[in-house]
C-alpha cells in the first residue's frame, strides 16, 4: 500500500536555529509536484510554466537531489481546447502529478488561462498519459473545474486518502482574480473569497468527478489577500492541509496547516506554526532564525523513500525566480506539525 501512512514521530530541536537551505534546482521552478517512479527508483518533479515550457519536469535519484532539469521535455505540449492554448508560455500553472492503479498511467492536473474574453481567468483541468510519467499528457476535453462566476480555480493537488481509499482533488477557487486591487488583487474592501475545495474523483481513472466539491477552508483577516496552494497529507492519524496565505510576489507568503481529527471533508482547524509567526510553518526567515528563504510557498508533501520520512517541495525566491527547495516534515508529541 501507500507509503503515507507511516510517518516519522521523532522530536524536533524546539530550540534549534533552523539550517539554511539551498535551492534543489537553480532555476524558476515554481509551485512545484513531486512524485516516486513505483518501478524505477527515481523522483520526479513538475512545476509552472516557466523557461519554455507549459509545464517544466526534473528528476533525481533521491528527494535531497541531485536534481536535473529536464530541457528535452515539455509533459503537456497541449493543455487543452479549452484554454488560451499550447505555446502561452507563462500561463499553465501548479501541475500535480498521480499514479493510476494498476500502472494503468498518471494524471497531471493543472490549471490554464482561458482563452479570448475570459482570458483573466484560469480553470482547472487534468491530463492522461498511459506510458510515461514524463508524459505527453493528453488534456481532458473540458475542465474539471470552471466557477468563472467566483472568479475561475487554480493550484490543483491530487490526494489519495488512506482512512477510506477514495481519491479527491484540492484546489483554490481564485477569487482574487475578481478583486478590487492592492495586494495579489484583494486587498481593498469589499476583500473576496478564495475557498479551497475538495472534490472526489473516480479512484481507478482519477478524473471522473463524483458529487459536488465541498468547501474545506477560507481566506480570514489575518490571512491577507488569500489561501492558496491546497495540499492534503495524511499523518497517520489526522488529515493535514498544507496551503500558502498572503501574496505570493511578497515577503508575507508562507506555508501553514490546518488539521481534520474528523476525516478528509474536515472540520479544517488553522493551526500555529512551530517556528515563530502567528501561523506560519515555514516564512521569510533569515540565517539563524530559519531556514534562510525569502517568501516560501507551493508546498507539497510527499513520502521519502531514503530518509523514511514524509517532506514538502515548495518554492521559495532566488536570483533566477522561484527555485525549488526541500523540507523535512514531522508530528512532535503535542500534535504539532514541525519541519525541519
Ligand atoms: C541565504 O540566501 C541568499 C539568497 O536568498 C544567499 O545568497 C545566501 O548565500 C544564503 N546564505 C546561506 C548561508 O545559505
Ligand atoms: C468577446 O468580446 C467581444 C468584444 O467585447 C464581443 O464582441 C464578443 O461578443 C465577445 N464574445 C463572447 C463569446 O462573449
Ligand atoms: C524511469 O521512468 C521514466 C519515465 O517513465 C523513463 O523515461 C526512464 O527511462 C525510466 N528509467 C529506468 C531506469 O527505468
Ligand atoms: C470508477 O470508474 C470505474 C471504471 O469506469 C468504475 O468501474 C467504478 O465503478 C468507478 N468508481 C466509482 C466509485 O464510481
Ligand atoms: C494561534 O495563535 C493565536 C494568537 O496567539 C491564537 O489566538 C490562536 O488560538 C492559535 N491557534 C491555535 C489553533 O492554536
Amino acid at each position: 500500500m501507500l507509503p503515507l501512512l507511516f510517518v516519522s514521530l521523532s522530536l524536533p530541536l524546539l530550540t534549534s536555529a533552523k539550517t539554511p537551505k539551498s535551492p534543489l534546482l537553480q532555476t524558476d521552478f515554481p509551485d512545484p509536484c513531486i512524485i516516486h517512479h513505483p518501478t524505477n527508483n527515481t523522483y520526479y518533479a513538475f512545476a509552472t510554466s516557466s523557461n519554455q515550457k507549459n509545464i517544466q519536469a526534473a528528476s533525481a535519484p533521491s528527494a535531497s537531489g541531485p536534481w536535473t532539469w529536464l530541457s528535452s521535455v515539455d509533459p503537456l505540449p497541449d493543455p487543452g481546447p479549452w484554454t488560451s492554448g499550447p505555446r502561452n508560455y507563462g500561463m499553465t500553472w501548479a501541475p500535480s502529478v498521480i499514479s493510476l492503479p494498476d500502472s494503468s498511467g498518471w494524471v497531471m492536473y493543472y490549471s490554464a488561462q482561458l482563452p479570448a474574453n475570459s482570458s483573466a481567468f484560469h480553470c482547472v483541468g487534468a491530463a492522461v498519459s498511459k506510458m510515461s510519467i514524463l508524459g505527453p499528457y493528453e488534456p481532458l476535453p473540458s475542465p474539471l473545474a470552471c466557477p468563472l462566476s467566483k472568479g475561475g480555480a487554480i493550484d490543483p493537488s491530487g490526494f489519495f486518502d488512506p482512512q477510506t481509499g477514495k481519491r479527491y482533488l484540492v484546489y483554490k477557487v481564485d477569487g482574487n482574480s475578481l478583486g478590487n486591487g492592492g495586494s495579489c488583487g484583494n486587498t481593498i474592501a469589499p476583500l473576496r473569497n478564495t475557498p479551497i475545495m475538495l472534490q472526489r474523483v473516480n479512484e481507478t481513472d482519477g478524473v471522473t468527478l463524483i458529487g459536488e466539491p465541498v468547501e474545506i477552508l477560507d481566506r480570514d483577516e489575518r490571512d491577507g489577500p488569500l489561501v492558496e496552494a491546497p495540499d492534503l497529507w495524511w499523518d497517520g492519524k489526522r488529515h493535514v492541509l498544507f496551503y500558502s496565505n498572503h501574496c505570493w510576489s511578497e515577503e508575507g507568503y508562507s506555508v501553514n496547516y490546518a488539521v481534520s481529527t474528523d476525516g478528509v471533508e474536515g472540520e479544517y482547524v488553522k493551526m500555529n506554526g512551530t517556528n515563530g509567526g502567528e501561523r506560519a510553518l515555514v516564512m521569510t526567515e533569515g540565517i539563524g532564525d530559519g531556514f534562510n528563504l525569502s517568501a516560501p510557498g507551493g508546498a507539497t508533501s510527499f513520502w521519502d523513500e531514503e530518509k523514511g520520512e514524509s517532506g514538502i517541495v515548495l518554492h521559495a525566491n532566488c536570483r533566477e525566480g522561484r527555485c525549488l527547495f526541500g523540507v523535512g516534515i514531522g508530528v512532535d508529541e503535542d500534535g504539532r506539525v514541525y519541519v525541519d
